[in-house]
């Protein structure tokens, strides 16, 4: 499908990405812009017609495994519209209405990526559209989850993941990163559960099963949420604190006891967090990602649950997107680095203020090896896929979902600070987020931006700008990074790959999980069987009950063939649902030989996979479902 990129003139761009709260303000920087390219990915025609509030009453039937809804929107149009133009994918619509009256309505043609359009006519003036739903057997955004996932085994669980555009598959919504609403809802759940969203949530279950809920800040829908399950609320400071099932209760509010610091630390580097609230959900394993930053409340994985808070880097990641992504928002998913890039750079920062640069430069350089990694992996298959700005037209966004954005973006903003100095770049993000808070930003508007605020053009020219965001693989003058913690660790599997001697217990003593992840991963190709299971025996890696290690040790003992892994490798897989680590799992095997292994591992866990996890390895696996 090829997908023109449609241009429309500034007074129109300035109605589309105007923030509510500051009309004039923003009409009077969008006009400073030429030109706004449009989202591929939404059907909706925003300049003709947009919505700015949404109230979603909604029941959630777990016997049935949908959401019955209403979702009435308070809409904006411009001179002579007469028809608004929704997202839909599988909804089955029952009733439309414009300000109350009985309205007509079409559904359009089915397109794979972008679902069905809903076009609503609209009488002049019209101020608001009801649209009363159920959501279909495809919404790819929610998983059901019986009550044997979860920690507890009594109840069941449901929770969506609307990033980039399955929000469309549970609200009809202008699904567009640019497009911004304020909401409220009403949902009912089974009594014996509570719901929660990305706005104020309530800290405890009610007898009634209907909770309501706020959002008075405009999020994208991409940023649209809900969860509903047995867990319970607790505090970790007065604005910050951890929902999780009973039994997990005690060991998250544990392993986030940083939150508070965390949020302080991100507010003196970059401004005032802006949502009230931050706490974080902890989700049964299902859950297809590590985090997901709906606004208020972090979705996140129980695999960041080590027992020693070494893995509360995608804490500090999540809390970042406050700022990047939910507060200055990408675009387009074409400009998705914006998003991630800038998050992987400001979670390093806040790791830095909390944990200490020696820290931070560990995660820095196990950043960089993935970067490399996964872009001389990509240079055949996908290469533009590893340039900055991506071009996705025509596809699911999802592909972009590499990890390029984000690391590839991180070490451009690196490059940036070594450019102009700390003091010049911490002054600069902290406006441009101040400056661009509720707003949306394309690259383009970005490198302006940074001509207009930051750079000389001495410095312009020697960061190579256009061949970090233009082009494919990774520019020469990507930043190094110095990290006296793995050059012991360097040091110490070389000598034991050299002469089979281990590192001493008293220098291994103290190292952290990332020391661990870096020695793993830095093990030669050629490691034998028998070096595997010497180091095995010794530090037991195989038995380790943390993900990240787990997950790297898979990586050489699958492909050297160590058949001792197996039954953890197939536990694993068949427990956790995160994307991240059932790729390369996969792969590892696929790659070694073991397809079929593969396969019947996969036959058993997919039923318990998230539908964007399926999706992956359906396509990795080669696996048609019926
Ligand atoms: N927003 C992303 C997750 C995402 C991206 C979902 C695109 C769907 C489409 C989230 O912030 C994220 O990056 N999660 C990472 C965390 C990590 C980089 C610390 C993850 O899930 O692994
Ligand atoms: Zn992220």
């Amino acid at each position: 499908m090829r997908i023109k990129a449609f241009l429309f003139p500034m007074a129109i761009a300035a109605t589309l990405f105007s923030c509510k709260n500051e009309p004039a303000k923003a009409e009077e920087e969008t006009t400073k812009k030429e030109m706004v390219v449009k989202d591929v990915h939404t059907n909706a025609v925003p300049e003709k017609a947009v919505v700015t509030h949404l109230n979603w009453d909604a029941k959630v039937d777990f016997d049935a495994k949908k959401i019955s809804a209403t979702a009435t929107w308070d809409i904006k149009t411009s001179e002579g519209a007469n028809e608004i133009i929704f997202d839909t994918y599988g909804l089955k619509i029952q009733n439309v209405a414009v300000d109350g009256q009985p309205a007509e309505y079409k559904l359009g043609s089915f397109n794979e990526h972008l679902g069905k359009a809903l076009t609503i006519n609209l009488t002049e003036g019209a101020k608001q559209v009801s649209i009363t739903y159920e959501t279909g057997d495809s919404a790819r955004a929610l998983q059901w989850l019986d009550a044997e996932q979860t920690a507890g085994k009594k109840l069941p669980f449901m929770f969506t993941q609307s990033q980039a555009i399955l929000a469309r598959t549970w609200v009809p919504t202008q699904d567009s990163p640019g497009i911004r609403f304020t909401y409220d809802a009403k949902v009912e759940v089974p009594s014996s559960m509570i719901a929660l969203m990305s706005a104020e949530n309530p800290k405890e279950r009610n007898e009634s099963g209907v909770y309501t809920f706020k959002m008075p800040q405009p999020i994208p829908s991409y940023l649209l949420a809900l969860a509903v399950g047995d867990v319970q609320f607790e505090a970790i400071s007065n604005r910050t604190g951890v929902y999780a099932e009973a039994s997990l209760l005690d060991t998250s509010a544990y392993e986030f006891a940083d939150l508070e610091t965390m949020v302080l630390a991100a507010e003196g580097l970059y401004g005032p967090y802006a949502w009230g609230q931050y706490d974080i959900i902890v989700l049964p394993p299902s859950f297809p990602f590590g985090g997901m930053e709906n606004p208020r409340l972090t979705f996140a994985t129980p695999t960041i649950l080590a027992g020693d808070r070494s893995l509360v880097a995608l804490v500090a990641h999540e809390l970042a997107h406050s700022w990047s992504g939910n507060l200055v928002t990408n675009a387009t998913w074409d400009d998705f680095w914006l998003n991630e890039g800038f998050t992987v750079y400001f979670e390093h920062r806040i790791m830095e203020v909390v944990y200490g640069k020696e820290y931070s430069e560990m995660l820095a350089s196990l950043t960089r090896a993935e970067l490399f990694e996964a872009a001389e992996s990509m240079m055949e298959e996908t290469p533009n896929d590893t340039k900055l700005k991506l071009e996705l037209a025509g596809r699911n966004p999802d592909d972009g979902v590499t990890s390029i954005p984000y690391n590839k973006g991180y070490f451009f903003l690196r490059l940036i600070e070594e450019e102009v100095g700390r003091e010049k770049f911490d002054a600069f993000l902290k406006n441009y987020f101040e400056e661009n808070k509720f707003k949306v930003m394309t690259t383009e508007q970005f490198i302006e931006y940074l001509k207009a605020n930051l750079l000389s053009e001495d410095q312009y020219k020697n960061l190579k700008l256009n061949q970090w965001i233009y082009e494919t693989g990774i520019p020469d003058n990507i930043p190094t990074v110095e990290s006296d913690r793995f050059a012991k660790v360097d040091s110490a599997r070389n000598n034991f790959m050299a002469n089979g001697s281990l590192p001493a217990k008293e220098v291994t003593a103290e190292w952290s999980t990332h020391e661990w992840l870096h020695f793993i991963n830095t093990l030669p190709a050629e490691i034998t069987k028998e070096q595997l299971s010497k180091l095995d025996k010794a530090y037991g890696f195989t038995k380790s009950g943390n993900s990240e290690v787990s997950a790297a040790w898979f990586q050489p003992t699958i492909k050297a063939g160590y058949t001792a892994v197996y039954p953890k490798v197939e536990s694993f897989l068949t427990s956790v649902g995160r994307r991240k680590f059932l790729t390369p799992t996969y792969k590892a095997l696929i790659d070694s030989g073991k397809k079929d292994m593969a396969l019947n591992i996969y036959k058993k866990a997919r039923p318990n996979y998230h539908a964007v996890s399926r999706e992956t390895l359906d396509k990795l696996l080669g696996y048609e479902h019926s």
